[in-house]
């Protein structure tokens, strides 16, 4: 059996891990041979195909990124796309995909599974907001790397008596703020899911200052104020690609705090980089199981499924169970990342 694999949308860590372990299995236990596709669904869109065995993924268990390329294209959008990617599969002689990414990514494999293509998904985002997994690979990288930014940050907005602002990704849904502002000991985590008041904000900081120490402020880029709150600020800005602008509520939160308290404040946008490097221990465990289970998976022609973290064990879940709603930040767990905050 001929095997294709690609990696589509945003790139996060452990997408190499997952590459390596589809690979060394499906060429040592099944006899495979694998196809890269460049650049996710671009690459069967154009037939843009790369070598993938086992010398290919010599080394790139710790590297970030992914050596097949990233893109958002997506074959729905374009017209013929759909007979395009199963012409050029055909050609190729590709059997059946193993597609890693995100909402968008398999939600494309969704579609494709319906309509008789042989693929099977593996869940990935740094934001880890696909329902039907406990955990995406990516996320406890991205939680470390801010973690460690907030850590850093205390030090700095101490010695000068400011108002740390520290924005992370996380466009409608807010894990990475919620778990990198408890582990950093952030004052206030800011989150997609809770529109927040920004004179309760300002409130926190004056507090802040009176009893303890200069205050850190974890906001998530799609974070929004209160409707009809005093705050003029807009959100979710969109760029001529149709993305939502990254840095745009950490700088105003900073400004607008400054500008009610009078107390020094900076914003730190911390971007790309939360995607960017090597992937942790965890990331590159949970990337190599889904890796080895999905190309089972393939084996088994157990198509139009996705695999899913569920406790410890990795299980099988139909592809619409991790494209449908998007998995959100409870009220209840948001709770526990407030109670410092007032
Ligand atoms: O979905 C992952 C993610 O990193 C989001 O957190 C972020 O909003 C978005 O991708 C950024 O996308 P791009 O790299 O296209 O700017």
């Amino acid at each position: 059996m001929r095997v294709g694999v690609l990696t589509g949308g945003g790139d996060c860590p452990g997408l190499n891990a997952v590459i390596r372990a589809v690979v060394r299995k499906g060429v040592r236990d099944h006899g495979f041979e694998l196809v890269g596709f460049r650049d996710g669904w671009r690459g069967p869109l154009e037939g843009l195909t790369m070598e993938l065995g086992i010398e290919q993924c010599r080394g790139i268990l710790p590297r970030g990124g992914t050596i097949l390329g990233s893109s958002r294209t997506n074959p729905f959008a374009i017209e013929g796309g759909v007979e395009r990617i199963k012409d050029n599969l055909a050609q190729h002689g590709v059997d059946a995909l193993v597609a890693i990414g995100g909402e968008d990514t398999l939600g494309v494999a969704t579609k494709l599974a319906e309509m008789d293509v042989h693929v099977v998904g593996v869940p990935k985002t740094i934001d880890n907001d696909l329902s039907g997994t406990d955990f995406t690979f990516g996320f406890d990288t991205a939680v470390n790397i801010a973690t460690d930014a907030i850590d850093r940050l205390h030090t700095t907005a101490e010695s000068h008596h400011r108002v740390l602002v520290v924005e992370v990704m996380g466009r409608h849904a807010g894990w990475i703020a919620l778990h990198a502002g408890i582990a950093g000991g952030a004052s206030a985590v800011l989150i997609p899911e809770q529109p927040f008041d920004v004179e309760k904000v300002c409130a926190h900081v004056e507090t802040r200052f009176q009893s303890e120490y200069a205050p850190i402020i974890v906001v998530s880029e799609g974070a929004v104020p209160v409707e009809g709150g005093a705050m003029t600020l807009v959100s979710g800005e969109k760029d001529a690609f149709g993305h939502v602008r990254l840095g745009g509520i950490g700088d105003r939160l900073a400004s607008e705090i400054e500008a009610r308290t009078g107390k020094e404040a900076r914003a730190v946008v911390l971007g790309h980089v939360q995607r960017g490097g090597t992937p942790t221990a965890f990331d590159r465990w949970l990337a190599t199981r889904f890796g080895l289970q999905a190309i089972d998976a393939v084996a088994d022609g157990d198509f139009g499924t996705m695999m899913a973290l569920r406790g410890t064990r990795i299980v099988r879940v139909p592809l619409a169970e991790g494209t449908g709603e998007l998995k959100v930040v409870s009220p209840e767990e948001y709770a526990e990342a407030q109670v410092f905050f007032g």
